[in-house]
């Protein structure tokens, strides 16, 4: 298990939502687990299994405890929690704000103390800290301070992930309250413009990212095809085309959000594994300096939409990461200048470029760049300066 401190880079894992809500169990946890590592999740950096809501009972015990529904989680969580810990991975659970979570069920208000000591004991390493029924007359800036105090002194290191879909003004305060990550979005679906909806809403919050609390704009789509059994999320709606996945994961890769899979990953197809473990992709997103990507309007501007647009990401060593999206339904070019990017001509320097999804270089190529991306599409480069 790494031994950074807590939230240095967005969280990679799984989450149950998407595709499970409230159908959860320990074996499909432990299935999850064992995926993880049979098929290259833990290796490719993914580590938290995190249960979302619909967990418990309905009522707390006579203590004022939260129970683990003992028809989904028979053996208990401390005994699935040292499951996934043997496994060499961490274990994350869901709470909320309010009097009850969004399903339902008990929610942690005015138990915030007592919750994190009974998560600390169970082994639990990330809490989803959810914003349904919040007393109307409580800031939830205190309440999120609250939980962010009692995990930090719960004895155990908990991830806080707060969950207040960026409502009432989150980015001002929500560093400060001691989140690691904080949703800015509503819930996202599994189709095409819930992914570009969501994507859009966070351009220009670039500033509002970074190292310990770092901007998440939801769980993962990628691999679920309609697979959820939920009409909202997406079995209704019919899913995603593969490329509209490609785009997905490079916009949540390039903006620096948490990377939390919501598919059913027992059954994913091949090239559902092939989006989520690309390694030039994750290097991206796990860039130890943490960084927002700026944005960049392509030339020309004669075609005026936010729908084309090129974000660039500076990375640690000095590369840059530029991700090419097309999120209009016809192909374009997009072209980028390198004075953009701070590289005029006089520099003495051209970029060698090396192409993310396919994974080969691309060559050297000096003032400007122009691939041609297909509608819904996304081209990602990693970009070396290299001197004339
Ligand atoms: C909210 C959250 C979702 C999920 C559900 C659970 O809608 O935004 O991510 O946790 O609650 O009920």
């Amino acid at each position: 298990m790494s031994t950074l401190p807590l939230g240095l880079r967005p969280a990679m894992g799984w989450n149950s939502w998407n595709t499970f809500t409230w159908d959860i169990n320990e074996q499909l946890i432990r299935d999850v687990a064992d995926r993880f590592v049979a098929d290259g999740y833990k290796e490719a950096g993914y580590e938290y299994i995190v249960i979302d809501d619909c967990w418990s009972l309905k009522e707390r015990d006579a203590e004022g405890r939260l129970v683990p529904d003992p028809a989904k989680f028979p053996s208990g969580m401390k005994a699935l929690a040292d499951y996934i810990h043997s496994k060499g991975l961490k274990f994350g659970m869901y709470s909320c704000v309010g009097t009850h979570t969004c399903g339902g069920y008990p929610g942690s208000f005015e138990h915030e103390f007592q919750d994190a000591q009974q998560l600390a004991e169970w082994g639990v390493d990330f809490l989803k800290y959810d914003y349904c029924f919040k007393p109307r007359q409580m800031s939830g800036e205190l309440l999120y301070k609250r939980m962010s105090l009692a995990l930090k002194n719960s004895g155990r290191d908990i991830l806080f992930s707060a969950c207040n879909w960026g409502e009432d003004g989150v980015y001002q305060w929500i560093r400060e309250s001691g989140a690691h990550m904080y949703r800015s979005t509503h819930d996202i679906q599994d189709h095409w413009e819930s992914i570009k909806r969501l994507a859009l809403s966070q351009l220009g919050q670039e500033c509002y990212t970074g190292s310990f609390c770092h901007n998440d704009l939801d769980m993962l789509v990628v691999g679920m095809y309609g697979g959820s059994n939920n009409g909202f999320i997406g079995s209704k709606i019919g899913g995603c085309t593969e490329l509209e996945y490609r785009t997905h994961f490079a916009l949540w890769s390039l903006m620096g959000s948490p990377l939390m899979i919501g598919c059913d990953i027992r059954t994913a197809e091949p090239s559902t594994r092939d989006i989520l473990l690309n390694p030039a992709l994750i290097a991206i997103n796990q860039d130890l300096e943490g960084r927002g990507a700026y944005r960049i309007k392509p030339e020309p501007q004669w075609f005026h939409t936010d729908e084309v647009f090129i974000l660039v990401k500076v990375l640690t060593d000095g590369d840059l990461a530029i991700g090419f999206f097309n999120l209009s339904d016809d192909q374009r070019e997009i072209s980028l200048q390198f004075w953009d990017l701070g590289l005029p001509y006089a520099s003495g320097f051209s970029l060698s470029l090396y192409d993310c999804w396919e994974q080969r270089e691309l060559g050297v190529f000096t003032e400007r760049y122009a691939p041609t991306v297909p509608g819904r599409g996304s081209h990602v480069v990693r970009a070396k300066l290299a001197r004339r």
